[in-house]
């Protein structure tokens, strides 16, 4: 199998080595990929639709695998099928569970699945209405994609009367939704559009501190599988996923690919956070090294709709992500800061925001890399990701010291 991967993070690098430790791929590209993914994997610059399309032709590629929601939310699937290769994402259309919250939101109304309780934003006196029917805190969000960064949490009418102007500035549309107490967890469904199987549970730490304080990045770390989630498996599929996908089959828009179910576990159950049309990062680079079905399979199973016969399986290991930051992420950081990285922790080092310099490896990005390690336990994993962390450096490096400590689960 030829496989081309579009996407330049560690969820991408996470990806090819995956494709990579299937038996069957001949050959593995990533586009535009990055100077540390380039260092394993041949990475190609396609500049549009049209070059991906000629590239993909030319050299016979048998998947196309597109990472981030970005392409898929300017309809590169629908781009790709329409010149009959094989993609693994949703179209652009069916891609709205995470592009638009609003149509994410009334479906989930529509259908009865929970979630918190929201309000449409289009005046400033619905956000008064909204204040007091959802009462404080309060959380506004932007109706598109934001990058992880369009959420604000508002604790009395003069903070969400802010918010609500900051992100309408922006020119989107802002949902005003109810506060859920609880701990979160990520659930992903591999689903041809009909039948779907889902993932182990894997656990986020979104906030930039130790102890889930100061601000929400795309995410500092992560690890899976979660065992404390593992009881309310059933009702999420039977609940959440299930009739979602049923949803977008009776509106004419099949979901093919793979969902990312962001869930807050609340005291009244599992409660929809957000959903996403793509893996997690920095969850895919928990996930995928625990998958023991190859990676190739599964995404065969996907485009082919032989999702019900899949032998999804997963090693009973722990993998855990610890991100490193550059200063000042996720506002302004530094970069072009050279990447001092000891040669037998390679191998665990997945690269995001890297470029190449005549210094090596320097940063380029808010997250720089994540370090992902396996352990026969959540402790044996945490110990080896933290030991291992010590040789990788860069000038300025953040990271959180508290990934897998499980502070954050009631
Ligand atoms: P989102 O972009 O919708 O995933 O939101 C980003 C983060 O904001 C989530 O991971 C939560 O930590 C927090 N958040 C979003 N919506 C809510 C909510 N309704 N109640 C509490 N926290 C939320
Ligand atoms: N880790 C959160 C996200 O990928 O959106």
């Amino acid at each position: 199998m030829k496989v081309l991967i579009i996407g330049s993070g560690g969820r991408e690098h996470a990806l090819a080595r995956s494709f990579a430790q299937s038996g069957n791929i001949s050959e593995l590209y990533v586009a535009p990929g990055n100077a540390g993914i380039a260092l394993q994997f041949p990475c190609v610059e396609l500049f549009c639709t049209e070059q991906i399309i000629a590239f993909c032709q030319n050299r016979q590629i048998d998947l196309v695998f597109i990472g981030p929601e970005k392409p898929i939310s300017e309809g590169l699937s629908d781009a790709l099928r329409a010149a009959s290769l094989n993609v693994v994402a949703p179209s652009m259309a069916a891609a709205r569970l995470e592009t638009s919250k609003g149509f994410a939101k009334e479906l989930m109304l529509c259908h009865r699945i929970p979630t918190a309780k929201y309000y449409k934003l289009s005046k400033d006196d619905e956000l008064n209405q909204a204040c007091q029917e959802l009462g404080f805190p309060l959380v506004l969000k932007a109706d598109g994609l934001a990058a992880g960064k369009g959420v604000i949490i508002a604790s009395n009418p003069e903070e969400a009367s802010s918010a609500y102007l900051a992100l309408a500035n922006n020119g989107q549309g802002v949902i005003a939704e109810e506060y859920l107490t609880g701990w979160e967890v990520s659930l992903f469904a591999i689903t041809d559009g009909v039948s779907f199987q889902t993932t182990v549970f894997a656990q986020d730490h979104k906030q930039l501190c130790d102890h889930d304080t100061g601000p929400n990045t795309g995410g500092m770390g992560a690890y899976a599988p979660v065992p404390e989630a593992e009881p309310y498996r059933r009702e999420i599929e039977t609940r959440i996923v299930a009739p979602v996908l049923q949803a977008m089959r009776d509106i004419g828009c099949p979901y093919q690919g793979i969902l990312y179910i962001g869930l807050m576990i609340t005291k009244d159950g599992p409660k929809v956070v957000e959903f996403n049309c793509r893996w997690g990062d920095p969850e895919a680079q928990v996930v995928l090294p625990l998958l023991e079905t190859e990676l190739s399979e599964i995404c065969s199973a996907i485009v082919n709709c032989e999702v019900d016969k899949l032998k999804l399986r997963f090693k009973t290991t722990t993998a855990l992500a610890v991100v490193l930051a550059s200063a000042g992420y996720p506002f302004e950081y530094q970069q072009g800061t050279p990447i001092h990285i000891a040669n037998q922790v390679m191998d665990k080092v997945l690269f995001s925001g890297v470029a190449a310099s005549e210094k090596g490896l320097v940063t380029a990005g808010g997250r720089v890399l994540c370090l992902t390690c396996l352990g026969s336990t959540l402790a044996e994993a945490r110990e080896i990701a933290y030991q291992n962390l010590k040789l990788v450096h860069f000038e300025g490096h953040k990271y959180r010291k508290d990934i897998g400590l499980r502070t954050n689960l009631i």
